[in-house]
This record gives C-alpha cells, structure tokens and sequence, in this order.
C-alpha cells in the first residue's frame, strides 16, 4: 500500500494521524520510562533515536560554525569527518535492522500495526537516498576544504542543504517511530512481540 500523499515524510509537518498511531493517547510520552512493561529494548531504542538527534545537532552546529569562518578548515575536518562517517553508518545499520528484524515482528502481531509500520520503512527509503547524497555532498566538501573562494562556499552550502533536509525530516521520522514502537512495547510486552 502506498501512503497518502500528506503522510508521505518531505510533506509530514505533524504527527501520525491517531487512526495509525492508535496507541499514542493511552501512552503519553512523559510516562514511557515509569511503565512496568517499558524493558531493555524500548530503553535502547530511545537512546539509539537520541544519539542520532545529539551527533545530528553537532554536525549541524559545526557546519555551521565553519561557514561562519569561527572554525578553521583543518579543525573542523577532524572534527566533522570521523562523526559524519559514524553518523551516516550507524543511522543505514540501524534502519536496515529496523526494516528486517524488528519492523515484521510488530506487523505480524496485530493487523492494525501494518500501516504505520508500512509508512516507516518508506520514510527509510527517503532517508536512505538522502543519507547517500549527504555523503557525496559532504565529501565534496571535505575535498575542496583547501581550495580558495566560491567553490568552498558553494560546495558547503550544497552539503548543507543537503543535511539540513535530512535532520529535518529524520527528527519527524524519530518522533513517529516511537509514537508507534513505545505504545505497542507497553500494551503487548517486549515478550509477546519480540519473543525475549
Ligand atoms: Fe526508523
Ligand atoms: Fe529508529
């Protein structure tokens, strides 16, 4: 099934409509941590999800701090290079995981989770292409780091409107994910679904 033209990640501006979310009001998110049946894996899963939020922010304050000129060159690629190679490879594992390991557990438990589990990995396939333009771009623009003038400039800013997009719609990928993984963590166990 294909989703809904809204629904799709680049035009999402708001959360999940409560018809696919249908677990979010009985489990609002302040009380996630406090529930007896909240285990490992919704712990782990947040603090993977909050991670990539964290490293996402720093790449993107660095960024921008370059091309403020209050980094220099050499500075902010040691800086940049190692945490965008982690970043860009530790968010592809994850969503590989999360599309063939966990994702088919929670379709497979309840009927009622397959569109929004549906909607998630293609919001992966989004993310995915932007992972790889990210890369490109922000290569390109390692590469010209030493180089004078507008092709620095201009290959910094196609980085970062590159990567701006990608937080952007990453940080409502996040949110939505969890709006579906915690509730149904919390209302079936990690037990009956995962079967640990
Ligand atoms: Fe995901
Ligand atoms: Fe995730």
């Amino acid at each position: 099934m294909k989703t809904a033209p809204e629904l799709w990640l680049p035009n999402r501006t708001a959360k999940l409509p409560a018809d696919i979310a249908y677990l979010r009001e009985k489990y609002p998110r302040e009380t996630w941590d406090e529930h007896r049946n909240f285990g490992q894996t919704a712990a782990f899963w947040l603090q993977m999800h909050n991670m990539f939020r964290e490293l996402g922010g720093m790449l993107k304050t660095a960024t921008h701090e370059f091309r403020e000129g209050a980094l220099d060159p050499d500075e902010f690629h040691r800086f940049f290079a190692p945490r965008l190679r982690y970043f860009l490879q530790h968010l592809e594992g994850h969503h590989q995981v999360e599309d063939y390991n966990y994702f088919p557990l929670f379709r497979s438990y309840d009927k009622r989770m397959i569109v929004g589990f549906d909607l998630l990995e293609e919001d992966h396939e989004v993310i995915h292409d932007l992972l790889l333009s990210s890369a490109q771009t922000g290569q390109a623009m390692l590469a010209a780091l030493h180089t004078e003038g507008d092709a620095r400039r201009f290959a910094a800013d196609a980085y970062a409107d590159n990567s701006d997009k990608l937080l952007n719609w990453l940080l409502r990928h996040l949110d939505d994910e969890e709006d579906l993984v915690i509730p149904s963590i919390l209302e079936y166990t990690e037990g009956a679904l995962f079967g640990h």
